[in-house]
């Protein structure tokens, strides 16, 4: 006898055997090797790897913002790619925030009127999105800031805008690529603080691309990729210790 499956889905992401081939012939890269991923509600992951290893055609496929050539990617309990397909656009919307290394906020909008597009796209709009932007900028404690165009805020205060704008639908996903490269360590800190406190106040998975070991202090597991495979999946504890051992051996243990 079978017992159909109630309650929240035990995972946010499942892949299996998720595989991207760009190009064909000459031109052909298989960017990703047959990626096997099981991530949690309300947790917070790194990807680390080197140049090259699909670390964003990763994050690019969870996002929906480009399909896989093959293998099976369910969300929320949802098999994307295998029945009846969805309606992308509408759930990337809904169900993702992007947050990329620069902040990409749009120049000629104050930082408020950025997210604010943000809620209008899925059809907030007047009051009620108005009281939902002053309540993210408090959250990300910028509301002094709202009024002003990106030129006018620092780094940090960009990529915290940035932020707001990926949080502003309630995403249950937040893929973050390279969030922290342009920050000094303080800012880097900050932000990733911000989103593993949204993580643990909201159930939303957090999936963060890095190059920046400061960090592992912050997320609770880092998939390790290589050449466009998952070489490792390890809490960040293990992370942690190899890279100080690799500062010490460098003789520049304060910089850990
Ligand atoms: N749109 C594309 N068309 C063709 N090849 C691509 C495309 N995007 C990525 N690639 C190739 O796929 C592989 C994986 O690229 P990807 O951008 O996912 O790596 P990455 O791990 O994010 O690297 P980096 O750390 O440099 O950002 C690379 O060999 C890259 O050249
Ligand atoms: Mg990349």
């Amino acid at each position: 006898m079978t017992t159909s499956r109630a309650g929240p889905p035990e995972y946010a992401i499942q892949a299996k055997g998720l595989v991207k081939v760009y190009g064909q012939g000459r031109t052909r890269v298989a960017a990703l090797k047959g990626i096997d991923l099981q991530v949690p509600p309300g947790c917070v992951w790194a990807i680390v790897g080197p140049s090259g290893s699909g670390k964003t055609t990763l994050l690019t496929l969870l996002g929906l913002v480009t399909e896989p050539t093959g293998g099976q990617l369910v969300l929320a309990g949802r098999d994307i790619y295998g029945g009846r397909r969805p309606d992308l656009a509408r759930l990337r919307r809904e169900a993702t925030g992007f947050i990329f290394q620069s902040p990409n906020l749009i120049p000629f909008l104050s930082a408020q009127e950025n997210v604010l597009l943000s809620l209008s796209l899925k059809g907030t709009r007047g009051e009620k999105a108005q009281t939902r932007v002053n309540e993210l900028l408090e959250y990300l404690e910028v509301s002094e800031r709202g009024g002003l165009y990106p030129n006018q805020l620092s780094g940090g205060e960009q990529q915290r805008i940035a932020i707001a704008r990926a949080l502003a639908n309630n995403p249950s996903v937040i893929l973050a690529d390279e969030p922290t490269a342009s920050l000094d360590t303080d800012r880097a800190l900050t932000v990733m603080r911000l989103l593993r406190k949204v993580s643990r106040e909201n159930g939303t998975t957090v999936l963060v691309v890095t190059h920046d070991y400061r960090l592992m202090g912050v997320v609770d597991r880092v998939i390790e990729m290589v050449d466009g495979q998952i070489v490792a999946e390890k809490p960040a504890e293990a992370m942690r210790a190899r890279e100080t051992l690799a500062a010490a051996d460098r003789g520049g243990l304060d910089s850990v």
